[in-house]
């Protein structure tokens, strides 16, 4: 069943690139007395409903921060409950994500993940690499600053070589190194749970992505809760530093 809010969404304005920090699985589970794995298996469920509704709306690029370069130390039963919901969802979903025209990718330090994981995801990539409607990266092992540092050294490493002087890089160039670099900058960020913190999560990409923020925790967030920040992000006014003038001559 589609969201009564649907209707409401201007779908000429609609975001290219969404990024998502789902957080609040833990306190989901234990505010109704489950294990934290629980409120993992519940969040997979909203994974399901937002790819759903983006591929939908037409949305190009959905990132989720799935797992963090800082998750590794969380107690071991839950890295491997997480890692182990990830492959579920890569067994399960790989058939849907090719009907829908979705190219799967994961993004981060992905070497550290269990080799399984990393078979998995290699065979979902490329079996999803023709996917044209929209693309679906998961951070896994992820860290922007070490995503940011690898750029640099990569770069250092290029002058060093002589192969590029240091005035030529630039912006651009430097977002080549990224693991994103065929990606446009997220548009919207969107982080549940009530924290208000970008959790070293695409420091580089962010920097002029607006910003929402919800209480709702992440195994809540459904379909009326994504509609409900589209929604506000069509409310904002994006002026990228410019005068709204500016901005008007511009279009
Ligand atoms: C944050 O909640 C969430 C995570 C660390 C994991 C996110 C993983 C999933 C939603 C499921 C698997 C992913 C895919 C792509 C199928 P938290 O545990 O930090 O919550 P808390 O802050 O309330 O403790």
């Amino acid at each position: 069943m589609t969201s009564p809010l649907r209707p409401q969404l201007d779908l000429t304005r609609l975001p290219r690139h969404v990024a998502i920090i789902m957080d609040g699985n833990g306190r989901w589970a234990q505010r109704r007395g489950y294990n934290r794995i629980r409120g993992h298996q519940e969040g997979a469920e909203s994974v399901r409903a937002v790819v759903r509704v983006a591929r939908d709306l037409g949305l190009s690029y959905l990132t989720l921060y799935a797992f963090s370069e800082e998750n590794w130390q969380r107690p071991q039963i839950e890295v491997q409950s997480l890692m182990h919901l990830l492959s579920r969802y890569l067994k399960k979903e790989l058939a849907e994500l090719r009907a829908q025209n979705i190219a799967f990718r994961a993004i981060g330090a992905l070497s550290l993940l269990p080799q399984k994981v990393q078979r998995e995801i290699n065979a979902a990539s490329a079996a999803t690499a023709e996917g044209a409607v929209m693309t679906l990266t998961v951070a896994l092992s992820y860290g922007s600053r070490s995503e940011i540092v690898r750029a640099a050294q990569e770069l250092a490493e290029q002058v060093r070589q002589g192969v590029l002087a240091a005035q030529e890089i630039t912006h651009e160039l430097f977002a080549q190194q990224l693991y994103t670099k065929d990606m446009p900058d997220p548009d919207l960020l969107i982080r549940t749970s009530g924290e208000y913190r970008i959790s070293n999560f695409l420091l580089w990409q962010l920097a002029y992505t607006e910003l929402y923020f919800t209480e709702t925790l992440w195994p809540d967030f459904r379909e009326e809760e994504f509609l409900t920040a589209l929604m506000d992000y069509q409310r904002r006014d994006r002026r990228f530093g410019l005068t709204q003038e500016q901005i008007e001559i511009k279009a």
